[in-house]
């Protein structure tokens, strides 16, 4: 059976001009080093994604997208297809962050149409997935989250070996509040559960579920530790190249 990837992810959200961009990259490309356990993947801003993708030409960090439209191409002022982010070597795509889902509303029909485009390009979606304040304080977040995963039924079985997961409580995002390893891999396991019951045991032991919201050097060994999370999705902490760096050192190499 093969075993699930791990992954640390950088979202660098709208941040950095194309010098501060490549200047983080050289930062990364000189103190990464990859020991094979976790893949490590950058997601710059559109503008900066063919530049980061020639500076990591030679290097094993991965190259990311933050979004993308669900069309190949066409009349759609101001959007990037999956076509562009494919040719230029992008290889994850996150999709359905909750700043998208809540600024720009993107609703679950919207999220599963790029899905679903970015797996026709041979890229792998990274699907947020995560509960508001209010959604927790009520009792409804694993309703709200598995509402969110319920898209994923219409994926053939055959692309969800493509699929990750990145849990992100809206509430710790951007916040500092991170999510106590045990409330994370708690949902982390309801959501790998979901997805056995939605497809099979082999399936939902091998998709990655990231956690994402206020990952920091000091709090991703303990997060990383538990069982269902495998790897992070990270924001903020991601801008400044000392803290990404400590933040792939300090994750748990744990033994599955
Ligand atoms: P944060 O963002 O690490 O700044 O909380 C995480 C994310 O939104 O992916």
């Amino acid at each position: 059976m093969p075993m699930r990837k791990r992954i640390i992810a950088g979202n660098w959200k709208m941040h950095k001009t194309l010098t501060e961009g490549l200047e983080l990259v050289e930062m990364l490309k000189a103190g990464y080093e990859p020991d094979g356990y976790y893949e490590v993947v950058v997601h710059p801003p559109y503008t900066l994604l063919s530049p980061v993708s020639k500076a990591l030409e030679e290097s094993e960090i991965r190259l990311g997208a933050q979004n993308v439209f669900y069309e190949d191409r066409g009349a759609y002022t101001g959007e990037i297809s999956p076509v562009m982010l494919k040719d230029i070597g992008v290889e994850y795509v996150i999709v359905g962050h909750s700043e998208r889902r809540k600024y720009f509303h993107e609703d679950n029909e919207t999220v599963l149409k790029k899905v679903k485009a970015v797996l026709r390009h041979g890229m792998k979606p990274i699907l947020c997935v995560g509960e508001t304040l209010e959604e927790r304080e009520s009792g409804k977040a694993r309703e709200v989250v598995a509402r969110q995963i319920s898209i994923l039924k219409e994926i053939p079985v055959g692309d969800m070996e493509d699929i990750i997961i990145a849990y992100e409580p809206v509430w710790a995002i951007g916040t500092g509040k991170t999510a106590t390893p045990e409330l994370a891999q708690e949902m982390h396991a309801f959501i790998r559960d979901t997805i056995e019951k939605m497809f099979n045991r082999e399936i939902a032991i091998n998709v990655p579920i990231l956690y994402g919201g206020s990952v920091k050097p000091g709090n991703v060994y303990d997060l990383t530790s538990e069982d269902d999370i495998d790897g992070a999705l990270v924001g903020g902490a991601s801008l400044d190249a000392d803290s990404f760096l400590a933040i792939i050192k300090n994750a748990a190499r744990k033994i599955i």
